[in-house]
Order: C-alpha cells, then structure tokens, then sequence
C-alpha cells in the first residue's frame, strides 16, 4: 500500500514499512525502513535540525540547521554540501553539480516496466510510486520508481536520468539505489568466490570510511553476488534487524556501503561506474537497473524467506514459476567432449531407469567441436558423432521417457569456427590492439543488431527443428576488450551488451516459453536476479563436491530459493577436490535444489545403483516441499556441522551435515523449526546405504567371513552387499522438536549396530518430519 499524506509518502507492504518526507527546501528526506508502523506522527522519525555545526556547508540563507550532510536522504546529488558519495555523476555544461528537489508524484497500479531491461513481475496488491525530481538548472530530471510488492514485503527501487536541456549530457553514475540508515552497529554479508569456490559468505563490521563489492568482469560475477545483506548488531540466523539489496541485474555492478561520522550509513548499489559512460542527448533518458530491498525483523532466515518469495512469484518466468523442476542428467562431468549418439544412448538408457526425466547433451554436439579450442559460434551438428542428426536423438531419448535438452554458449565465438572465417568484425576487441583469450574464445559483439539477429534465428531454429525442452545457456570467459563501434561511446560498450543480451534471450525464449531454461557461467559466475527473469534455474556451480557445495549453497541460498539452484551428484573422488564423500551426501547436498546427475554411469556398482534410484524416487516424492518449501540455516553451534530444513507447518525435512568428524563425536543435538507447537510429529532418518568400502577392515567386524578389504573378492562383495545407515525414529511434539532432538550416539569405534550413526568425515543424513495427529 502507498499513501502520501502532508509531504510523507507511506510505503506499507504486510510486515515493514518505507517512509520519506518532502523537506521545506524540496529535498526527500528518508524517515524510515523497518518493521510495520502505522503511517502517522512521522516527525519523530525526522533528523532533528536544531544547530548549525562547524565545518558544514549551509543550503539555504537563513536556514542555518539545514545541510544536506546532516540529512538522510532517498537521492542526493554533488556540490551542494552533501559529502558522502554521491549515487549520481553526470557532467552538464556546468560540470557534476547537481541539486534534484522534487516536483510531482503519481501512484500507479503494478510495476512500470523498463525499456531493454528486466524488471520484477507484478501481482497482486502491487503498486508503483513515481516521484519525479528535476534540478532546472543543469537541464536534468530524476525519476525515482518505489514499486512496492506487498505480500512478499519487498520494495524495489529504479531511477531513470532525463536530459531537459539544451545540450548533450554525460552520466558517469547513476546508482539504482541510495538508502540511508541510521548505524545499528551494521555487520556487511558478502557472497565471494570465484570459479568454483562462488558465494562463500564474508562478514565485514563497519567502519568509518567506504566498502564496497562489485563486479567490472562483464557479467554480475563469481567474485561477488550483487546481492548484500546488513546485518544489525546482535541479529543473527533467526533473530534481529536484517536488510537484503539485490539488482536484478547480470552486468558490471557496484554496491558501496559508507558509514560516516553522524553515525549513518549510506548504501549505494547499481551499474559499476568503472569505464562506464552513457551519452544523453537533449530529449533522452537512461533507466538503471532495478535494485531490491527486503527487511526483516527476524534475523538472516526471515530476510531469505522474503527474497526467495519474491524471486518465486515475481521474477522467475511465469510458465515455470510453479513448475517442480525435472531431475536431469547431463554428459558433461561423464563424458566432457568424448559424446556421440551411441556413447549417449547407453548413458540415456540407464538414466531412465534410475528415474531420470530429463537428458542433457552438454559441450562437443557440434562440428569441429573436440575440445574446447573450437568451433564455438557455429551450429551445425557434427554429423560423424550424431549421423542421424540430432532430432532423431531427442526422439529417441522421448523413447526412454526423458525430455531432452542441449547445451549451447551463444554469446562465444572460437577464432577458429566458420563464424569467425566468415566475420571476424563480429567479436569484441579494441582497434589496433590484440585480443585477449579466455578459454581460447572471443566475446560476440551484442551490441551489434546483426550479430543478434544470427544468435536468434539460430537459436530458434535448433530448439526448433529438434524439439528440444530445455537449453543450457552457458557463458565460459570474462569480457575483457569492451570496444564496440556500435555505440556512440566507448564507456557505454558493457552496459550496451548487457542490453543486447537481454535482447537475445527474450527474442529466443519469449515465443517459446515452454522451454527451460537454465543459466550457467562456468558454474555460478552470472548467478543473479537479471537472469532469472528469463531463466528458471541456474547452475550454481562447476564444483559439485558437496562439501563445498555446503558453503556454496550456503551462500546463495541466503539470496536465491532452492527452485532456482541447479545442484547435481557426481563421481567421487571428486574431480577438482579429490575429496572422498559417501553418495548418500552428494545426494543429500544436491536435494536442496533442483537435483541432477553428472556421472559415468558405467562405472556405477549394483548397489550404487540401487542406492541412486531410491534417491530419485525420494527426491520425486518430496520435491515440492526439497524445491517450494521454505529454506532455513539451523545454527549447529559449531563449524564442523550444517543443518539445513525445508518445509514447515505440517511437513520438513532436515538435512545434518558433518564437514569433518571428531574422535568420541559430541552429542548432536537436532533442532527443527517452524512446526505447530501442540501438534505431534514423527521424525524418520531416510534410508540409505554405507557402502562396505568405507568401512576398509573394519568389514571384518560385520562379516561372517575373514576378508581382504582390498582383495578381490571383497571388490566383487561391495558392488552388491552394504549395510543398512542411518536407521533412526523419533517423536515428539512441535515444540519439543524447535529444542531439539538428541541424536543417536556416533560410531566412535566401539560396536556397531543399526541405529549408530556412521557419518565419519562428510556423513550427513536426511530427516522426514511429518505431522502424525490429525490436523
Ligand atoms: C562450463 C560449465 O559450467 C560446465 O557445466 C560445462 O557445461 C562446460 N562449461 C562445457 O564446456
């Protein structure tokens, strides 16, 4: 709900509040973002003005209390005594200077779409505040669009820069988003990394002075997720004031965060400025991305809640928003380039029947394509390794069961391809200079209509004519020349790319939205709310070891819901860690998001596959709750150990994950929240298998027979025989459980039997909790 009532506008979504007023001098002064207050006595709220202090610039002649560096405000400017930074720099005939003061309002229904970018869908209740600011002088005026989406308690916030003069203007900067806070003892969360080790979450206090992230990598980036959280002192996973900024945005980003000596704190988050430029003719106009606000009074798990709402019903495609994710099984970690149609089938026929629904062919599908040296740019299909072509495959794959999807990287073009012989003028690159490799590739100019013309028609045309139901968009180096002879300037290059990908993505999939779509850059480096307006899901990352993934998943899931997390099983030892983990907690990891299978399955023993089918069935028949259920961190109290729940109310399940064991193990405690405090429940370990390899010689001490735990015929024993993990029931009442249950002791070497809990170093076990009294 937004009201406006004596120069305060009130924006009110179920559970927080967003209050500015209009000052005397015309300048919008941020009153309030918090929890829900009713919109009244807003001058409480306001920066008392009572002296002038020393040193500070005054604004208006007999206004001596009035600087504009005292004053929280929604959009400052420069050179009007306000010296923290500055979310705008556009150079007019008269330099940066630049004083916005407001001119009018309006209150619009749903959301005001932007020109070329993503923005958030609308529902219901959704409404948009335009508050339009002008500073007539410089020839400049400021639009600032609050859209508020009440029932998910997000607010998002756009700006869009028009020139009025006479003359053309030159933006530096221009922020999507200025916030003002008061300082409560704020603690900055990062999501950091890098490829594969992306989203790691870094806790900063602040201090005086600036820090900030970002991305000037071309794409949002593994090296920092645009998307923050401010932690105020004390709050913690479930406790506390927590603030979330995100960009639904995929390029260059910048979010600052400078606390200065009044004890506020100004957050500023949007394009990076770095070599950034966008000329404005007299008459045009820019629009920023859009940037994302969240609040929440309950700690890091009510801010994630809030955003993983807000991503389900608002910024995923609407023909997927609902839609359980399949399970698939893709080539890559399998087969890497070595695929043709036979060596496919075989592995096709045999996911089938571990229960997989969807078949994905990943890198090498087309000519010349051995290696990763070549051949990117072009589309035609190798037809020594698919002599059929490639839509006899997919039929074929329909055989089995399995929709069938294809893996392409559309934005790429290898020096060697037929598309770079016919125009080598199509990639990125600065005159004169010679252009870097990244993964012996070369970045396609979106900028230029024709290169997104031939992407389209392409792109359309192999989903097209093979009937295929899903894409893999990947992405595998960063831009580095963002020279384009197709934009006015050079500093407009990167932002212009962003746009023409924008435009490819939703040309392609737009009249074909039935197709998944799923977004990869070499794993998780473009994992961000941009992409996820046009794609359901995103591969999180190339590192699949799932102890790392608990870091990784950890990490994005503050931000992002499990529906949109790609998250797959694959070979141990792991092939970037050489880490050693059980199948039961590469599944158990993978089921927190939308699981997949990346394996040579050839090599899988009888009871790896009998192990891997259940998964697939246990996944299938909690997957609403695995992909749609709310997400929470269960503090563990120590570091060696990570709980994850999903569901609550009726129905959750727990995953208790143990990064490394200690000897004599501590008594775990398990605590489940969010159920009906009176309401019984029965908590149940799912069944899986501890295979007989782990146990090394131990195997003698549950085997009827002596064996050689590395002869051969304990090597043909373990691929049928293992033994029973994690056999463990409980009981009790909502309320009991948010306690917490005591777990079963764990093995510690002094007997065996079925309920003792084996997880060693990365055992973790999965529980179903479901209420037993009727409701
Ligand atoms: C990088 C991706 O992250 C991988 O999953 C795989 O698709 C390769 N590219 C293929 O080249």
């Amino acid at each position: 709900m937004i009201e406006v009532a004596a120069d305060v506008f009130f924006l009110q979504t179920a559970n927080t509040s967003y209050w500015f007023a209009r000052t005397e001098h015309g300048h919008l002064e941020h009153l309030h973002y918090g929890p829900l207050l009713s919109p009244q006595h807003s001058s409480a709220l306001q920066v008392k003005r009572t002296i002038e202090l020393g040193s500070s610039v005054v604004y208006a002649p007999g206004d001596t209390a009035y600087s504009l560096d005292a004053v929280p405000l929604e959009y400052s400017g420069i050179g009007q005594g306000d010296y923290r930074l500055s979310p705008v720099e556009v150079f007019t005939e008269f330099g940066t200077d630049t004083d916005f003061t407001y001119r009018s309002h309006r209150i619009l229904p749903g959301t005001v779409p932007a020109v070329g970018l993503p923005t958030a869908d609308g529902g219901a209740g959704v409404e948009t505040l335009e508050v339009t600011l002008a500073d007539e002088v410089a020839g400049l005026e400021l639009v600032l669009l609050y859209t508020v989406f009440p029932e998910v308690d997000v607010i998002t916030r756009r700006t869009i820069l028009r020139n009025t003069g006479d003359s053309p203007a030159e933006i530096v900067k221009l922020a999507s988003l200025q916030l003002d806070l008061p300082d409560r003892g704020f603690t900055v969360r990062s999501f950091d990394g890098g490829w594969i080790h992306e989203a790691h979450a870094h806790d900063r206090p602040l201090s005086p002075g600036v820090f900030s992230i970002g991305s000037t990598t071309g794409a949002s980036s593994n090296r920092h997720n645009p998307g923050t959280l401010l932690l105020a002192r004390d709050a913690d996973d479930d406790h506390g004031w927590v603030y979330g900024v995100n960009l639904v945005y995929s390029g260059n980003h910048a979010t600052s965060f400078e606390r200065d000596a009044h004890g506020s704190v100004r957050v500023l988050s949007g394009i990076h400025p770095q070599a950034f430029r966008w000329i404005l003719a007299p008459g045009e106009g820019f629009e920023a991305p859009e940037a994302v606000l969240a609040f929440s009074a309950e700690g890091v798990n009510g801010l994630s809640d809030r955003m993983h709402r807000f991503v389900r019903e608002h910024v995923t495609p609407r023909a997927h928003r609902d839609v359980e994710r399949p399970v698939v099984y893709n080539s890559w970690e399998a087969a890497f380039f070595d695929i043709d149609e036979k060596r496919l089938l075989g592995l096709a026929k045999q996911a089938a029947k571990l229960g997989v629904e969807l078949f994905v062919i990943d890198d090498g599908w087309f000519a010349g394509r051995a290696d990763d040296t070549a051949a990117l740019g072009d589309y035609a299909v190798d037809a020594k390794k698919f002599p059929a072509g490639l839509g006899a495959f997919v039929n074929k794959v329909g055989k089995l069961g399995m929709a069938c999807g294809i893996w392409v990287e559309p934005e790429m073009v290898s020096e060697n391809s037929e598309l770079f012989r016919a125009h080598p003028e199509w990639m990125l690159r600065v005159p004169g200079k010679t252009p870097r490799e990244g993964r012996h590739q070369q970045v396609l100019d979106l900028c230029n209509p024709a290169v997104r013309d031939y992407l389209v028609e392409q792109l359309g045309a192999l989903i097209d004519d093979n009937g295929f139901g899903y894409v893999k968009w990947d992405m595998n180096r960063h831009i580095a020349a963002a020279y384009s002879p197709h934009v006015p300037h050079p500093g407009m290059t990167a932002h212009a790319y962003m746009l023409g990908l924008y435009d490819v993505i939703a040309r392609v999939f737009g009249p074909r939205p039935e197709v998944l779509l799923e977004m990869c850059s070499s794993g998780g480096n473009r994992f961000d709310l941009g992409m996820l307006r046009y794609a359901a899901m995103i591969w999180t990352s190339d590192d699949t070891d799932p102890i790392e993934r608990l870091s990784i998943q950890g990490g994005i899931a503050q931000l992002y819901p499990p529906s949109v997390i790609s998250a797959h099983v694959s070979a141990s030892p792991h092939q970037q860690t050489l880490r050693d983990t059980p199948l039961s907690t590469r599944f158990n990891v993978a089921a927190f998001g939308c699981l997949g299978y990346e394996y040579d399955l050839d090599f899988l023993t009888a009871e790896e596959k009998r192990e891997i089918t259940e998964q697939i069935a246990f996944y299938k028949e909690h997957r609403r709750t695995f992909q749609f259920g709310r997400f929470r961190r269960i503090p563990s109290g120590t570091e060696h150990r990570v709980i994850w729940q999903v569901g609550e109310g009726d129905a959750a399940i727990v995953g208790n994950f143990q990064r490394g064991v200690r000897a004599a193990p501590e008594r775990d405690i398990l605590p489940v929240a969010g159920l009906h405090p009176d309401a019984v429940y029965r908590v149940d370990a799912k069944p899986q298998r501890l295979m007989l390899e782990r146990l090394g010689a131990l195997v003698n001490h549950v085997s009827p027979v002596k064996l050689d735990p590395g002869g051969l015929v304990m090597n043909v024993v373990r691929k049928h025989k293992s033994l029973p993990d994690a056999v463990e029931s409980y009981r009790g009442t909502g309320a009991l459980l948010a306690v917490g249950i005591r777990l079963e002791m764990q093995f510690a070497g002094t007997g065996h039997t079925p309920a003792l809990r084996m997880l060693g170093d990365f055992g973790s076990t999965l529980y179903t909790v479901v209420r037993e009294d009727t409701p």
